[in-house]
């Protein structure tokens, strides 16, 4: 009887430590949420969105840079802004599976905007997930509130991104990346449709138009009234800068015409394609074309931005891990 009240005792006193512990453990780690600027600076939200506003409406083309800058940032070491990182050679952001990837100077402007208003307080993976939202909004997609409270990382290095999708990879590789982030099968489908807005080089068509297999034949799932149109804008051996929209009829506005495309064998790149030969991913395409969708079915508005919020919490840095840039192509 003793022995076991002692035990009890000490229970207790273990419980009462780890409540202890876990609170400031919990302090130390924080959590992303709604307005975590809105005390520290409350300008935080407007000053992003009107430096992307401008930006966008200079060029167009600076939407779906941004929206793809947010992805590439979270799927490496989390969202933490280490992709912005300029520091030579190995920077991560020099990385192949980085390729193309823009938009540093849209954050750079919106950085040095906020360290007027309000310096050391807003971490450069935060303008990056805001800049993102915003240019959803710009180009007539859904508008949601973005969770906010990241901090910037202190590592780039490129081979921490060797395993970025790849337009090469097979759905299953593309399912087995997806979930290795905490991304389910419905996640790809639903944030792939990011290609609903922006274009792709002409280098990651040439193995889906010219060498698709050993016999040097193109990707039998591309529809053929769309193949001579592709091999034109992307000749065998051209320039593999030439640019081409993704979203083939409607490509600068936020919609679920990307998904209809992939149904009909107009997708453009390899990766968007083959979310249509896998059984689970095709009846996720599938849902959002249901008689009377979204009325009955799923929004595919309101799954994307689910979607958007998953993949921006991806490993987040809070509390007082990591630090806030002064520059975002720098450490402090
Ligand atoms: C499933 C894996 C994915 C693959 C293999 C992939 C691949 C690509 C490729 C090859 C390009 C063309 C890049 C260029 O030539 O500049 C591209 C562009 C783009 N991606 Fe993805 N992507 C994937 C997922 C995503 C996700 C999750 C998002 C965002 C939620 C996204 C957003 C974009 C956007 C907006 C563009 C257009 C960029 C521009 O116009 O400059 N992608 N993607
Ligand atoms: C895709 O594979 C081909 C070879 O089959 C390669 O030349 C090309 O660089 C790959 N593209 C990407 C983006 O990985």
């Amino acid at each position: 009887m003793y022995n076991c009240g002692k035990l009890n005792y000490y229970h207790i006193i273990m419980l009462a430590l780890s409540i202890v512990f876990s609170c400031f453990f919990g302090f130390s780690q924080g959590q992303l949420m709604f307005g975590f600027y809105s005390n520290s600076c409350p300008n935080a939200e407007s000053i992003v969105s009107q430096v992307v506003s401008e930006k966008v409406r200079e060029n167009p083309a600076n939407a779906p840079v941004l929206l793809r800058l947010h992805f590439h940032d979270c799927y490496v070491q989390g969202c933490d802004a280490s992709i912005l990182i300029d520091n030579g050679p190995n920077a991560e952001r020099s990385a192949f599976g980085h390729q193309g990837v823009r938009g540093f100077d849209v954050i750079d402007q919106a950085k040095a905007q906020l360290e007027e208003a309000c310096p050391g307080v807003v971490s450069c993976a935060d303008i990056v997930a805001m800049a993102a939202r915003d240019a959803v909004a710009l180009v007539n997609g859904p508008r949601y509130q973005v969770q906010t409270g990241r901090r910037d990382g202190t590592v780039s290095d490129k081979s921490l991104a060797d395993d970025m999708p790849d337009v090469n990879d097979s759905i299953q590789t593309l399912k087995a990346k997806f979930v290795s982030k905490g991304l389910s099968d419905k996640d790809l489908v639903v944030l792939s449709a990011a290609h609903t807005i922006g274009t792709t080089a002409c280098f990651f068509m040439e193995k889906r138009l010219y060498s698709f297999s050993l016999n040097g034949v193109s990707d039998p799932s591309i529809n053929p009234s769309l193949l001579p149109e592709l091999q034109a804008t992307c000749p065998r051996n051209g320039d593999v800068n030439v640019r081409l929209p993704m979203d083939r009829g409607s490509p600068q506005t936020f919609d679920k015409h990307i998904l209809q495309n992939i149904r009909t064998g107009f997708a453009v790149i390899a990766s968007d394609a083959k979310l249509y030969d896998d059984v689970i991913t095709r009846s996720i395409v599938d849902s959002y074309f249901g008689p009377l969708n979204p009325v009955l079915g799923p929004s595919f508005e309101t799954d994307f931005v689910n979607s958007m919020i998953k993949m921006g919490s991806i490993d987040v840095k809070t509390g007082t891990e990591g630090q806030i840039r002064r520059v975002c192509r720098a450490f402090n």
